[in-house]
């Protein structure tokens, strides 16, 4: 019988459609999620999930007794709210990266796979390319590139191997569209689906990428399972399709079919302008290509959204600083 696998962040978006593809392919899994943002209903059939928060890893080698390898997705995914509340997102962005490796270490896991985000970029001139110099700005960034760096510092000296996933903008269905702090085409579809405007902020013209779930996760799976890929820092998305956010809400108010009259709110401190990332070490390196195009993703999400149902927004996290650069849509809960 194949090795198991563990999978952080298992009730989540992206680390429940990567156990979903491992059960697939015959892995037996094991997830953990402390649930601040999961789903148990996310969480596929076959998985063995105990809920419980990485930073409490250490506590529990019974976890890790034979795991061959760990998907690290579990994190707190939270760039312009970081600014507002940088250490509930180091918490569960660093220490957890940290507590996590130190444990799998321990457990003599043969490799470690860390998502990362395209955030430890920050306003380096795009396409970010991954021997570029990290220079990430928000302390979300800041956190991501720092775990990348105990990534590597500890799985080398103690000879684990690792793989570092750096995601853009992923979109498809199970991704929280209740969030007001993050998910910029999942809010967008909540509040259109319930009869009200995309909220903008700044003037749109950011411009950005964004993948459809299914090909982040083959290529995660190609990062854990492959044998000769070790030690590598990839891009993972499309580096073609590159819309503003004011085109995205146009789409999104398209496929809906809302008139588009989107409102404007002030820009948010250390959002960067221009983010897209060169994909081209994905293609060479995991065979990567975008098989769903934008609008084919927009329109799947819009569809499972309607289905499941839209939804109030939920507050859940606490603002750690408030003041007159906070959002108002966070602040007085304008969404
Ligand atoms: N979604 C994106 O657009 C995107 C882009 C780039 C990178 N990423 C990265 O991909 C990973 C997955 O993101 P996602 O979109 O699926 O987010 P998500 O919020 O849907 O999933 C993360 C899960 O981790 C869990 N979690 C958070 N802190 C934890 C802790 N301390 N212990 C245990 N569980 C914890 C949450 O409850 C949640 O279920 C994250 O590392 C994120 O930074 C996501």
């Amino acid at each position: 019988m194949a090795q198991p696998v563990l999978i952080t962040g298992v009730a989540g978006f992206l680390g429940s459609h990567l156990a979903d593809d491992l059960l697939g392919r015959g892995y037996s899994v094991r997830g953990i999620d402390n649930m601040i943002d999961g789903f148990k209903e996310n969480i596929p059939d076959g998985v063995e999930f105990h809920e419980l928060d990485c930073r409490d890893a250490l506590g529990h080698p019974d976890l890790f007794a034979d795991v061959a390898m760990v998907f690290h997705c579990a994190a707190a995914p939270y760039e312009g709210l970081s600014v507002f509340s940088p250490f509930l997102v180091h918490e569960h962005t660093t220490s957890a990266t940290v507590a996590m490796l130190s444990a799998a270490v321990r457990a003599g896991v043969g490799r470690f796979v860390h998502c990362s985000s395209m955030s430890r970029y920050g306003a380096l001139v795009p396409p970010f390319t991954e021997d570029l110099t990290p220079a990430p700005l928000t302390p979300y960034g800041i956190a991501k590139y720092a775990a990348d760096l105990q990534v590597r510092a500890i799985a080398d000296v103690h000879g684990m191997e690792y793989n570092i996933a750096v995601p853009h903008n992923i979109i498809g269905t199970r991704q929280r569209y209740d969030d007001p702090y993050r998910n910029v085409a999942a809010i967008m579809i909540n509040r259109v689906l319930r009869g009200k405007q995309p909220i903008i902020y700044g003037d749109g013209s950011q411009t950005r990428c964004f993948s459809f779930v299914s090909d982040v996760v083959s290529c995660l799976t190609r990062l854990g399972t492959e044998p000769d890929i070790r030690g590598e820092i990839v891009n993972v998305g499309p580096d073609e399709g590159e819309v503003t956010v004011l085109d995205l809400s146009r789409e999104i108010c398209s496929i809906a079919g809302l008139d588009f009259d989107p409102v404007f709110m002030p820009a948010r401190p250390l959002e960067v302008h221009h983010a897209t990332c060169s994909s081209d070490k994905a293609r060479r390196l995991l065979g990567y290509r975008t098989e769903v195009a934008l609008r084919d993703g927009l329109t799947e999400m819009v569809e499972w959204v309607a289905k499941v149902g839209p939804k109030e927004f939920h507050y859940n996290l606490e603002l750690e600083i408030v003041n007159e650069l906070t959002p108002r849509t966070w602040s007085s809960r304008l969404m």
